[in-house]
């Protein structure tokens, strides 16, 4: 599924930066003590509930506005609609906000150029030509615009995961709609011309032979 998000404040934040935990510059209790200095306990804690308490009407009125965010969630299935505008809602997302559109990643509905970011979830398994799917993401991004992903990839040529993975890839396509087990995808979208790309493995123990999943973040 692919979105369409106004993020305005990752387009002038420095990409990589915003995880990095710095170890080095400053003596972290040492700020804390000078910039913030111990409260009495019986203080933090009033202060603490009361935020708890008296943000929840003001937190609730934020989810509730129009903040521009607009979605669309695309799949060739259009079954998938009202799964997808049920968690759009459930993000608290602005039911018109959302819009389903019955189509393939391969030929995006999309203008060049329109989209500040597209999200890419366990799809690139799917998609009948990833090439084409990635020169579409390429297109609709505006410049600086970011691709999100997670995506099931083949495991490490030479091990059993991966001979298990050859033998059961057409069953799986043909039990899960066109899935394949073996592709190198995290090399399709290093090298389908981001001019940054972030991709990190992970291998998730309940979905036993569909690992490992890349994911990361691309900018264009
Ligand atoms: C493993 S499911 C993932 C569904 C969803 N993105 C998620 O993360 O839960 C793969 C999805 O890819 C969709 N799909 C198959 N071929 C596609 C294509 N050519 N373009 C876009 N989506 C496709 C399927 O309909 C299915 O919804």
């Amino acid at each position: 599924m692919n979105l369409e998000l106004n993020f305005s404040v990752l387009e002038s934040t420095p990409l990589f930066g915003m995880i990095a935990i710095r170890n080095d510059l400053f003596d972290v209790q040492d700020m804390l003590n000078r910039l913030h200095p111990p409260r009495a306990d019986w203080y933090e804690e009033f202060y603490a509930s009361a935020l708890d308490k008296g943000m929840k009407s003001y937190e609730a009125e934020i989810a509730g506005c129009d903040n521009g965010v607009r979605v669309f969630g695309i799949d060739p299935n259009r079954k998938l609609e009202k799964y997808a505008r049920a968690a759009a809602t459930a993000a608290g997302l602005p039911p018109t906000n959302f819009k389903f559109i019955q189509a393939v990643a391969e030929a995006l509905p999309l203008s060049d150029a329109s989209v500040d970011a597209v999200v890419g979830t366990l799809v690139l398994c799917s998609v009948t030509d990833v090439d084409m799917t990635l020169k579409e993401v390429m297109r609709v991004l505006k410049p600086g615009g970011l691709y999100l992903f997670v995506e099931h990839v083949a495991a490490k040529d030479g091990t059993i995961l991966r001979f298990l993975q050859g033998v059961l890839d057409p069953l799986q396509q043909t039990v899960a709609d066109g899935c394949h087990l073996t592709r190198n995808t995290g090399k399709y979208i290093s090298e389908a011309g981001f001019s940054i790309v972030d991709i990190n493995m992970a291998f998730l123990s309940s979905a036993l032979f569909i690992n490992p999943h890349a994911y990361g973040i691309a900018r264009k």
